[in-house]
């Protein structure tokens, strides 16, 4: 998939897969993946810089590694960038200088968490020609007004307000969605009443796609083991093997060999 069209025209059809990617070396392997596209989460802040929220992104930040990861993709997938704390609600200037930033460091859509206040910043940036994908549900940017990392969407009251914002997400112009932590049949009730792709996250089966941290699905952050994510590979295991197998090689002598020497 490379492009929002190829996104779009997913639809009803066949599910879509989406990684994270904060490097060019996660976009390396990407690239020849068969995943479908990526995304450069705000989650960069948590994930590489281990801060314990996502507000320490910024537009800058953001766009240093969209460059990285767009390097490391050289057009072989559909590249979403994500709108850190608050760049969405300093008006559709700070938005449109936010989106420069994403956009010329290489992304092909920007994703935006939340709707209500900011409809206005969603639908310039879409008649502007960037393609803007939603973000529902559990949105990090707002932990604190959230009191902390929970399921959304539990009431009947809060499943039909998260209902309305999707469908405000869509009619302010946006191509997508990803909707993060909600009960696996709101998220179904919202993707039938889209007609644009949702994404799920701790979403349940029924989106029309799925998407992961890069580091979580592949074990490379242990200790983290929400239900939602499943590790397709024991990523910590192979690293500290390889860590351990130098240590003692260097220990031992045995490395570098002469082969391994001029
Ligand atoms: O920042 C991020 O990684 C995200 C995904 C988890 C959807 O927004």
């Amino acid at each position: 998939m490379k492009s929002v069209l190829d996104f779009k025209a997913r639809k009803g059809k066949a599910p879509i897969s989406m990684s994270t990617a904060y490097t060019h070396w996660e976009a390396r392997f990407l690239a020849s993946s068969p995943v479908d596209c990526v995304l450069v989460g705000d989650s960069v802040a948590t994930v590489v810089d281990g801060e314990s929220t996502t507000f320490a992104a910024t537009p800058e930040i953001m766009a240093r590694h969209t460059a990285a990861v767009a390097r490391g993709l050289a057009g072989e997938k559909f590249l979403i960038a994500d709108f850190p704390f608050l760049a969405a609600r300093k008006g559709i200037n700070a938005a449109v200088e936010c989106a420069t930033l994403l956009m010329r460091a290489g992304a092909h859509a920007v994703k935006i968490e939340g709707i209500d206040g900011h409809e206005d910043v969603v639908r310039h940036l879409v008649q502007s020609g960037v393609p803007v994908i939603g973000h529902l549900g559990l949105t990090p940017q707002s932990v604190n007004a959230l009191g902390g990392y929970k399921v959304q969407g539990k009431t009947d009251t809060a499943a039909a307000d998260l209902l309305r914002q999707a469908l405000a997400v869509e009619a302010a112009g946006a191509v997508g969605l990803v909707l993060e932590c909600v009960p696996t049949d709101l998220a179904r009730e919202i993707t039938d009443a889209l007609s644009i792709p949702v994404i799920g996250i701790g979403a349940g089966p029924h989106t029309d796609g799925q998407v992961l941290v890069f580091h979580d699905m592949l074990g490379l952050n242990p200790g983290f083991n929400p239900k939602f994510v499943r590790q397709f590979a024991d990523g910590n295991k192979i690293v500290a093997g390889g860590l351990a197998s130098f240590a003692a090689a260097v220990a031992d002598g045995s490395f570098p060999s002469k082969k391994e020497s001029y």
